[in-house]
């Protein structure tokens, strides 16, 4: 005879034992996939903390070419660079190897590219330069001189309207990194997002090209 639907004692059956645990496995599956899609859909990090965003107004944006602005919290310099106007020259230049002007804000990681110290702005020498081992940076974070391996790690940006629409995002350049992102009229601030850092290049030191690297 088929297998009885009831044990003779009246106990479980072997079909709804079976039953028991397949039913236990697909709970459990669909507890583990909701914990999963909730773990990608709810942010990490909340607005204002390292890792997440940081909307700064507008008018936080130094002028063209002026000093660099430091944001602690978010780990990073915010620049507004042209290399099209006089003023500045002596922070911001356009190197002899970039063919295109280099116009925009950028978000620049605080962090040296060599070994992990935290750099700072030189006022004197009116460039980024390392405590530890030296390496110097320009203002948009090229490398001027190593031991750094590579220019200054950079965040994505985005300029923001009156009513928090996305105006523009700062992309990837030719080199890799975020190119500097030129605000559309009408920005009224600024987002850095310190989730997404890209790389910065290993270009040709600055020094090099000048050929005075010490
Ligand atoms: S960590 Fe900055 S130069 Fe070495």
């Amino acid at each position: 005879m088929a297998e009885a639907a009831v044990s003779s004692n009246g106990g479980m059956t072997r079909r709804e034992f079976l039953y028991y645990i397949w039913g236990a496995s697909m709970a459990l599956f669909t507890a583990e996939m909701t914990g999963l899609i909730l773990w990608f859909a709810i942010p990490r990090f909340r607005e204002g903390e390292f890792g997440g965003t940081f909307t700064i107004p507008g008018d936080t944006l130094p002028s063209k070419n002026a000093e660099p602005v430091d944001f602690p919290e978010g780990r990073f310099w915010l620049v507004n660079l042209d290399t099209t106007i006089d003023e500045g020259t002596e922070r911001m230049y356009q190197a002899g190897d970039e063919e295109e002007p280099i116009v925009g804000a950028a978000a620049i990681y605080k962090v040296c590219t060599h070994l992990g110290c935290i750099y700072d702005w030189n006022v004197a020498n009116q460039r980024f330069e390392c405590p530890c081992h030296g390496s110097k940076y320009r203002l948009d974070g090229r490398r001027v001189e190593s031991p750094a391996p590579r220019s200054l790690d950079r965040f994505q940006l985005a300029a923001l309207s009156a009513d928090n629409e996305v105006l523009a995002v700062s992309e990837p350049d030719p080199n890799g990194t975020y190119a500097a992102l030129p605000l559309p009229e009408g920005t009224a601030a600024i987002q850095v997002d310190t989730g997404a850092r890209l790389e910065g290049p290993s270009l040709t030191l600055i020094c090099d090209l000048r050929n005075n690297c010490p």
